[in-house]
């Protein structure tokens, strides 16, 4: 078989994690009340059932009718669905639309106008709020004041940002005047920065002095400033800076511009640009088993829907409700829950500066208590985080507006999710676990409120129109309890269209490596999943080389580079080890180039020259120095002896592949 990336898959490991064992197990259903389903736009598992159906039996009228209700169009679509040229989807092809329009301006006509559509909340407790007109008005002016700096339609602006309000507004703005955005986590290092701005041809980058993280000031600009020196990346010609710490930087004078000098002054009008369907909308760069982190590509239309749609049926958000996600802008999940999806449906949504900290461990409480928070979307890691902090925290505040429940990003063990449901959702709110990841765009598979019953563990099932499933290598069903791989096998409007630059990347990566023997196209998740006899998916985790750190997606390979980048490193290999509050944390192997002593100091200076290379959230717990690492007579590491070890684990399966058995012994010395 043309193995194109070398996934390194093994079910034995996840099978054999705690995690696992304690999943299988699980009996408990939950309900939703026959009055909390009443309430819900989507009641009751019939419902669920008959819009499963109707998506089913005609896909093109369920979507075609979902774009025409759900978003305003300046020219209507003529095609709901181009798969001519599979893997590469076309979504309502001939319509024109604007996602700024859809979150902003159509409200204006209506009673939402001056209701509240952000409130931010600094970590030193400063607070500030927008009505939808304040918005509105505040991204029309950064619209002028990106295009004054000669920012245009195709013009691709990186965005390096703390959680402030102007992350959201010039998000918007780019969209406005069809410019697509690339946020680049604020925790990325200038190193990462540098790759994706070269990567994506980022004319323009909006940042900020810096920003605050647990009760520390963190700086942004002069990573940028290390970005862009030596001309590394000559497309750049401005930088827009908004002054959050008022940290001293430099400034260079014709490149660098305050946000306050440019912004300030413009008009509070601007045209939104007629954006066609299938116009790029941003690209957002996650981490996958081999070299550089992708740039996934999401285009105009088909993502606004599914944002768009998955929030309102998955929060069946409400015009009262106050919805918070804690995610950050620089991940797909405030992409699509914190800015498009909340905003394109008219909902309050909130944004928080910090996290939990030491000298605050009761933050989120006091926030949901605060702002009278209905609805809270978090990941299971934070929640376990609270779990070890212990349930006094939380029992302090008064959490009774909350009606609804959400995680995202990693798979959540039933011990949590029962805590979570006990102490921060007084057994009252149905949780939603939501499987889905920055490719999708959106959530694919998770309850509704007022339709799925529950089980703890499980993110349940697909969302009507999608069709899941697990799978063999043969990208056959497999039988219920089996494991296999998760796939997609059909295409949805929030799907990513490509790998920025790499067409072959994206083909090769999801959409080829599993083929059926009838020729069809499945998309490959990269994960590994289980469907129970209710047909209930339970996502196990990734059966590639990607780690999953505190909900953030990490590929081995990258943080090996970083490693042997260092001059004293000769090889290094990477595996994640499961982490109790991490989910996994990273336990880096590594043999030293000869002469060089493994020495503590070395340990701790490999560890900060990871942090330096990607980002602190690289950073590995452990470094092991070894002679050797396990290989296979073709030379490929066996990442599966190693996970085996890291964990403290018997090595298990079959070792006879292995180039020199000898190495095992010396690693376990
Ligand atoms: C990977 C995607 C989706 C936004 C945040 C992460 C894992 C995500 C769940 C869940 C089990 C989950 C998967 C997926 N994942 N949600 N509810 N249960 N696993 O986006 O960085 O693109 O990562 O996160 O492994 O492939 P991402």
């Amino acid at each position: 078989m043309n193995v194109i990336y070398a996934i390194d898959v093994d079910f034995m490991s996840f099978e054999s994690s705690s995690t696992i064992e304690s999943v299988l197990h699980e009996q408990r259903v939950f309900s939703p009340s026959l009055d909390e389903s009443n309430k819900c736009r989507i009641s009751g598992l019939n419902s669920y059932q008959k819009m499963v159906d109707e998506a089913q039996v005609d896909p093109i009228k369920f979507w075609g009718d979902a774009a025409r209700k759900e978003l305003h169009w300046f020219e209507p679509f003529t095609n709901v669905l181009n798969w001519n040229n599979p893997p590469f989807a076309k979504w309502f092809e001939g319509g024109k639309t604007n996602i700024s329009f859809n979150c902003l301006d159509r409200h204006l006509k209506t009673s939402n106008a001056d209701k509240c559509a952000l409130i931010w909340e600094g970590e030193p407790g400063d607070v500030r709020r927008f009505t939808y007109k304040e918005l509105h008005s505040e991204v029309c002016k950064t619209a002028n004041a990106l295009k004054s700096l000669g920012i245009k339609k195709g013009d691709l602006v990186a965005l390096y940002m703390p959680m402030v309000p102007e992350a959201a507004i010039a998000m918007l703005a780019c969209a406005r005047i069809g410019a697509p955005h690339s946020v680049v986590f604020g925790g990325f290092s200038s190193e990462a920065l540098r790759d994706r701005l070269i990567d994506g041809d980022a004319v323009a980058v909006i940042t900020a002095d810096g920003g605050f993280r647990k009760d520390k000031e963190v700086s942004l600009k002069p990573a940028v400033d290390a970005a862009l020196a030596g001309n590394s990346c000559p497309n750049v010609k401005s930088v827009l800076v908004v002054q959050r710490t008022k940290a001293d930087i430099e400034m260079q004078s014709g490149r660098d511009y305050w946000w306050e000098d440019v912004v300030t002054p413009q008009s509070s009008d601007c045209d939104p640009e007629y954006m066609d369907s299938e116009d790029r909308l941003f690209v957002l760069y996650t981490s996958g088993s081999t070299g550089k982190p992708k740039g996934v590509v999401h285009t105009t239309a088909g993502y606004n829907l599914w944002a768009h749609l998955t929030f309102q049926w998955i929060f069946d958000i409400r015009s009262d409700d106050i919805y918070w996600c804690t995610a950050d802008v620089g991940w797909i999940t405030g992409h699509s829950y914190i800015v498009y999806g909340p905003l394109s449906n008219g909902a309050t949504t909130v944004m928080y500066e910090g996290v939990p900290r030491p000298s605050n461990p009761g933050a989120f409480w006091e926030l949901i208590q605060k702002h009278n928070i209905s609805i809270f979307y978090t990941a299971p890691t934070a929640i376990r985080a609270f779990m070890k902090m212990g349930r006094a925290i939380p029992d302090e505040f008064d959490l009774t507006s909350l009606r609804l429940l959400g995680t995202v990003g990693e798979p959540i063990n039933p011990e949590a999710w029962m805590w979570y449901r006990d102490v921060i959702g007084r057994e009252q709110c149905p949780i939603v676990d939501t499987w889905w990841q920055t490719e999708t765009g959106g959530v694919m598979i998770s309850p509704l409120p007022g339709a799925t019953p529950t089980k703890p563990g499980s993110a349940t099932l697909p969302l009507p129109g999608i069709e899941a499933d697990v799978v063999d290598s043969d990208g056959l069903s497999v039988p219920a309890n089996e494991g296999g791989y998760l796939v997609v096998k059909r295409p949805w409007p929030g799907m990513m269209r490509t790998v920025h630059g790499n067409e072959k990347r994206f083909r090769e990566s999801y959409w080829e490596f599993l083929r059926p023997k009838d020729g069809s196209y499945i998309y490959f998740a990269g994960d590994g999943a289980r469907r129970d006899t209710d047909g209930y998916f339970w996502v196990m985790g990734r059966v590639d080389d990607v780690i999953n750190v505190s909900g953030h997606r990490l590929g081995t390979m990258e943080i090996e580079s970083a490693l042997v980048s260092h001059d004293a490193v000769s090889e290094a290999a990477v595996v994640g080890r499961p982490d109790s509050v991490k989910g996994e944390g990273i336990v880096a192997f590594v043999t030293l180039e000869s002469g060089r002593a493994s020495t503590e100091e070395l340990q701790t200076d490999l560890i900060n020259h990871v942090s330096s290379e990607i980002g602190p959230i690289a950073r590995p717990d452990e470094i092991n120095f070894s002679e050797a690492l396990p290989k296979t007579r073709s030379g490929k590491i066996m990442r599966r002896i190693l996970r085996d070890l890291a964990a403290g684990a018997d090595v298990k399966g079959d070792t006879s592949t292995l180039e020199d058995r000898s190495v095992l012994d010396k690693l376990r010395n």
